[in-house]
């Protein structure tokens, strides 16, 4: 059955106390539409999004739709318009309050997992843990945003949706707080297991114009697809940057937008380091070092 959302909750105090939200029917059906038939011309098919599958959809097709820095500029124009669908918006400006706001950077591309119909039928399951995306590198404490999926079409459990691992946000903080140097290397790795808490993943199993918000600092992970029909998960997978990076938070300041709040679970404090100049600087050793390995 897995984990399920707190359906009593609204949706912005389910993403502070569990790091992630999901809004149903958020975006609209054309929205969708729209999105599916530009990524038909990518893929070059006329099949519906159910006739997708590894013997169906060219591979390197494939990569280049998922990749922000491949795709077609007209892929990445009809992506891009999800920030001023005006609903989808209406969310995001929720999440940032009114001190805060997107910041303009559209970062949105594809997460489509197709059954590999090479590798016939396979026991159904999901990630046991959930990785975090800095890997081997400065984890920002803040960031400037959170990212978020739209669905493109009905998935079904084991369709290869993502999941997440509820709750982690505010344990990552924690370790961050007491060791800023801590560094995630894989979500397989023992350094990993011996520090977070192994959850019941929740997976993102929707319908067309669901919405999925995540914290940068949740676990989350991609998976196979395995389910019997070998229907695909097609979805937008948009980073939302904000206009602000804290450096700082008080959990008791009136009026702290839900972003902050899941923010503030482990008490008012103002970091002696700043967390944009590290985060970035440390993206660019590791820019260097990969250069250098090549
Ligand atoms: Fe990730």
């Amino acid at each position: 059955m897995g984990w399920q959302i707190d359906t009593d909750m609204h949706w912005t105090d389910h993403y502070v106390e569990h790091g992630f939200c999901v809004i149903r029917q958020a975006v609209p059906r054309a929205f969708c539409e729209e999105a599916i038939a530009a990524l038909q011309k990518e893929l070059r098919t006329d099949l519906p999004p159910s006739g997708w599958n590894s013997d169906t959809i060219d591979d390197d097709l494939l990569a280049q739709a998922r990749d922000p820095d491949k795709q077609s500029p007209e892929l990445h124009a009809t992506l891009s318009r999800i920030y001023e669908e005006p609903n989808y918006r209406g969310l995001v400006d929720t999440m940032f309050g009114e001190h805060n706001g997107w910041g303009g950077k559209p970062h949105a591309h594809t997460f489509i997992s197709l059954k590999d119909m090479a590798a016939g039928d396979r026991e159904p399951s999901v990630s046991p843990w959930g990785h975090l995306d800095f890997v081997n590198v400065h984890i920002p404490m803040f960031g400037d945003g959170f990212t978020s999926q739209v669905s493109l079409v009905k998935s079904e459990p084991f369709s290869g949706n993502i999941t997440i691992y509820p709750g982690l946000h505010k344990v990552v903080q924690k370790l961050l707080l007491d060791d800023r140097d801590f560094r995630f290397l894989a979500q397989g790795h023992p350094d990993w297991h011996a520090v977070v808490p192994q959850v019941e993943p929740y997976e993102f199993v929707a319908d067309p114009g669901d919405v999925l918000f995540f914290h940068h600092l949740v676990g989350h992970a991609g998976n196979g697809n395995m389910c019997a029909s070998g229907a695909p998960r097609v979805a937008i997978h948009a980073h939302v940057y904000g206009q602000l990076w804290p450096n700082g938070v008080d959990p008791d300041e009136p009026g702290l937008s839900p972003w902050l709040r899941s923010h503030a679970h482990n008490g008012k404090f103002e970091l002696a380091y700043n967390d944009r100049e590290m985060t970035m600087g440390s993206k660019a050793v590791r820019a260097e070092r990969n250069a250098a390995a090549k």
